[in-house]
């Protein structure tokens, strides 16, 4: 059963990114990493629009690894105060912050030379970076614009239309997901769920949570649908992440706009008669001050 829809799936790579055989030897390689020998560097980087494929590395130009890469003096003191959070025997542990670190170096994405230096760092083999790196959808292994704008495509948005927002922004900018506008300003990718739960998780390894505690976005899956929109090009001291919910295809397009234009849209939501995540148009039930319930009232009980 496992090799039959391993095989459904190599085909649909096939279709996607090249012949059934240029994918099954892939596949077959004995590392995504060793894979990467495989593919021609000069090859064109080919878009894959199956989450599956995301899991694969292809060489290119600016994405090798034998390329040379680094923290720098400033981020390296920042490595010494993450891994001084776990005991120095479980370095391994920092793999995710060092990633995020990485990526807000990197200008928003983390080449495979950085998941080898974090793994010297923590170490650990390369593949145990690897397999953190390409299982959260919030590392991007490939470059992204100046605006990566992440969709999510988790129930609640789905069924609110974020595939309809997701076909918008893609046939607004003239891109494939997860492909760079060719002024270097946009691209395209998807996210899970973006909800307060999800930054309770990230927020207990200490990354971004700072970053977008604003809270106006708190319930954002009431307010679906929603785009994330990632701003990595200040580095690691500037970089911002801002939700915009409540979105309509036709909204969708005006944030774009005023990205464009070096504006930046008010966040949280879009639609006019909602406040944070309350109800729109205001409150349908709990109209006045609700009463404790009577066991609160310890002396009467
Ligand atoms: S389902 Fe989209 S934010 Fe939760």
């Amino acid at each position: 059963m496992a090799a039959r829809l391993a095989a459904r799936r190599l085909l649909g790579l096939a279709a996607a990114s090249g012949s059934a055989s240029e994918v099954a030897a892939r596949r077959l390689a004995p590392s995504p990493i060793a894979a990467a020998g495989y593919a021609a560097a000069s090859r064109a980087p080919v878009s894959r629009p199956f989450s599956t494929a995301l899991n694969y590395h292809i060489d290119s130009p600016e994405n090798k690894p034998d390329m040379k890469w680094e923290f720098s003096e400033a981020n390296m003191k920042k490595v010494k105060e993450i891994l001084s959070h776990y005991p120095s025997n479980y370095k391994q542990s920092g793999i995710i912050p060092l990633l995020d670190l990485a990526q807000q170096q990197h200008g928003g994405w983390v080449p495979v030379a950085a998941m080898d230096a974090i793994a010297k760092i923590v170490e650990v083999a390369p593949i145990r970076v690897y397999e953190v790196a390409t299982f959260y959808t919030m590392f991007n292994r490939a470059k992204v614009g100046k605006y990566h704008l992440l969709v999510c495509g988790t129930t609640p948005c789905m069924i609110r239309g974020s595939r309809e927002i997701e076909e918008t922004l893609l046939e607004h900018l003239g891109v494939k997901r997860n492909e760079v506008t060719s002024d270097g300003l946009f691209s395209v990718g998807e996210m899970e769920c973006m909800n307060w739960s999800d930054c309770v998780v990230i927020s207990d390894v200490k990354i971004n949570f700072i970053h977008i505690s604003g809270l106006h976005w708190q319930g954002c899956c009431v307010n679906a649908p929603m785009i994330a929109v990632a701003d990595y090009s200040k580095g690691s001291e500037g970089y911002s992440y801002n939700y915009y919910e409540d979105l309509t295809p036709k909204r969708v397009v005006e944030i774009v706009e005023m990205l464009r234009r070096g504006e930046t849209p008010p966040r949280g939501t879009q639609h006019p008669e909602r406040k944070n995540c309350g109800p729109a148009g205001g409150n349908t039930t709990l109209h006045g001050e609700p009463k404790p319930p009577p066991c609160r009232d310890l002396d009467a009980c």
